[in-house]
């Protein structure tokens, strides 16, 4: 078993009650990774990914091995049949198949470059190690998505929501730097698979993959959006059309307490980091309605419920 995109997991509720069992015990199946490594390749940075990924594994009895890629790994190529005499070092073909003997399991972060479309949305790095590796592979951000990150956020909002059916807003919030789709388009596919009422709001140009957002609600009125909302669930990304470009910062769709108080008394989420008062007031961030701190506690359980799930199988 795979785990490369939020679509892997049949039935969410499941999952989110199993990672919620794990988070009450989370030593109990300490047994099951006893004597297995699982190797994390960073090819970009990480505070959450690479700490709770690790402990999580901890917590299964397995033993974590790290490598950043960039900064310490030889330059993999991954087009094949190139002649290899420029700057990289090494084929990702041996590559992959070299770490699968030292790793149980492999997981990967390497982000979208924003510069080659085509090679972003055929996710060129995890498809690579998917094809050469010869042990499961766990998606840590990949170019198109962020699925330990979204099976987090479905497990914060279960534990938050106040209604059985609440309404969860995706609002874009203007940033400095150009970001990848990832976290959005791995939370639009987490949220189709949820019983909400579920509106994604950005300025114009800043559409999302339509592979991805399918019949999910646009919303162009920030304002409107949020009338009711339960959750506010903030993330910048670049445009996708325009690939990988800052079309707009504009600061009016920055989150602030005003916006805030015409909801439902919503909860604040942001998969961190997050830069303050530039995406969201310090007001805000550090008021009782924020709750990514505990969002980021449930990256340990998003985690540890994929490996348990791969180890047992
Ligand atoms: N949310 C998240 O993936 O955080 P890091 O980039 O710090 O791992």
């Amino acid at each position: 078993m795979n785990y490369l995109s939020i679509n892997e997991i049949d039935n969410l509720s499941e999952w989110v009650k199993e990672a919620i069992d794990l988070k009450n015990n989370p030593l109990k199946h300490q047994g099951l990774g006893k004597n297995k490594t699982i190797g994390l390749l960073f090819f970009n940075n990480s505070l959450r990914t690479r700490l709770s990924t690790q402990k999580a594994a901890i917590n299964l009895g397995m033993d974590p091995i790290v490598m950043n890629f960039g900064s310490e790994g030889w330059a993999l190529e991954f087009e094949d049949g190139t002649v290899m005499d420029q700057g990289k070092s090494e084929h990702v073909k041996e590559a992959a198949q070299v770490i699968s003997q030292f790793c149980d399991v492999i997981a990967i972060r390497a982000f979208a470059s924003l510069t080659d479309k085509e090679k972003d949305l055929a996710e060129e790095v995890l498809a690579a190690f998917v094809k050469y590796a010869t042990v499961p592979i766990v998606n840590m951000e990949s170019s198109v998505g962020h699925p330990l990150q979204a099976l987090a956020d479905a497990i914060t909002m279960e534990e938050f929501k106040v209604s059985h059916r609440p309404k969860v807003v995706l609002s874009w919030a203007p940033h400095p730097k150009a970001l990848p789709h990832a976290v959005a388009n791995s939370f639009i596919e987490m949220m189709q698979k949820q019983d909400a009422e579920f509106v994604i709001t950005h300025p114009k140009g800043y559409e999302l993959n339509p592979e991805i957002v399918k019949d999910s609600i646009v919303e162009y009125s920030q304002e409107k959006a949020f009338e009711n909302a339960d959750f506010i669930y903030t993330k910048n990304w670049s445009s996708f059309n325009d690939y990988g470009k800052v079309i707009s910062q504009d600061n009016s769709w920055m989150i602030t307490s005003d916006k805030m108080e015409k909801t439902n008394d919503a909860k604040f989420m942001h998969c961190l980091p997050v830069r303050r008062n530039v995406v969201v007031t310090d007001e805000v961030l550090d008021s009782e309605n924020s709750i990514v701190i505990q969002q980021a506690n449930n990256r340990t359980y998003s985690a540890q419920v994929v490996l348990k799930r791969i180890l047992e199988e």
